[in-house]
């Protein structure tokens, strides 16, 4: 099972405010979201799964929470921890972490791959993407967008791959 995390940060790497992203949308930014994890299932925290930007996949989800009987919609599958959803998703041929805080320090470790979005801007907030070990991966790809109508930041998207 390759171990993937997805998220979009800021130049202060920012990834939330109140439960909320700290930048206006980026619709292109969702669009690479659903084409890089299509056909995956996804682990989130349980704050993430509570906020109104919810990502999900199609496939399947897990939501990791200590709170034995949270409420889950259907599609989501509590997990007790990061090591019970992966045990879930072992033979998958692919999993993505997908946030937030918390959940991307627990992982972060494992990852086999990173695909951050890199938003160009400095954002108020009170969740952060934490820092990981650079010497460990190598920048496999980046491509950068300017603002236009839709889009009020400029952003890039990296790919980063553990070397083994
Ligand atoms: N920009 C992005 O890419 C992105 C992506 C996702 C989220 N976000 C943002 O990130 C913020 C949320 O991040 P967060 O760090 O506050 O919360 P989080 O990581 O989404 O969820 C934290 C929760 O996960 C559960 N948890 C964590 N570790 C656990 C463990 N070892 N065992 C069992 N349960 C565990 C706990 O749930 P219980 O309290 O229920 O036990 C904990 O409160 C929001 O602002 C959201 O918008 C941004």
């Amino acid at each position: 099972m390759r171990i993937s995390l997805i998220a979009a940060m800021s130049e202060n790497r920012m990834i939330g405010n109140k439960s909320r992203l700290p930048w206006p949308s980026l619709p292109n930014d969702w669009a690479n979201f659903f084409k890089v994890t299509e056909g995956c299932r996804m682990i989130m925290g349980r704050k993430s799964y509570d906020t109104p930007d919810r990502l999900s996949s199609k496939v399947g989800n897990f939501v990791i929470t200590r709170q034995a009987d949270f409420p889950l919609e259907e599609g989501f599958t509590r997990a007790s921890s990061l090591e019970d959803a992966l045990e879930h998703c072992k033979n998958d041929k692919e999993v993505f972490v997908i946030g937030g805080e918390e959940i991307f320090r627990q992982a972060l470790p494992l990852a086999d791959c990173i695909h951050l979005t890199l938003v160009h801007g400095i954002f108020e907030g009170d969740a952060h993407f934490p820092e990981f070990p650079k010497e460990d991966y190598e920048l496999k790809s980046r491509q950068d967008f300017p603002t236009d109508e839709q889009h009020a930041f400029a952003y890039s998207f990296l790919v980063y791959e553990r070397i083994s």
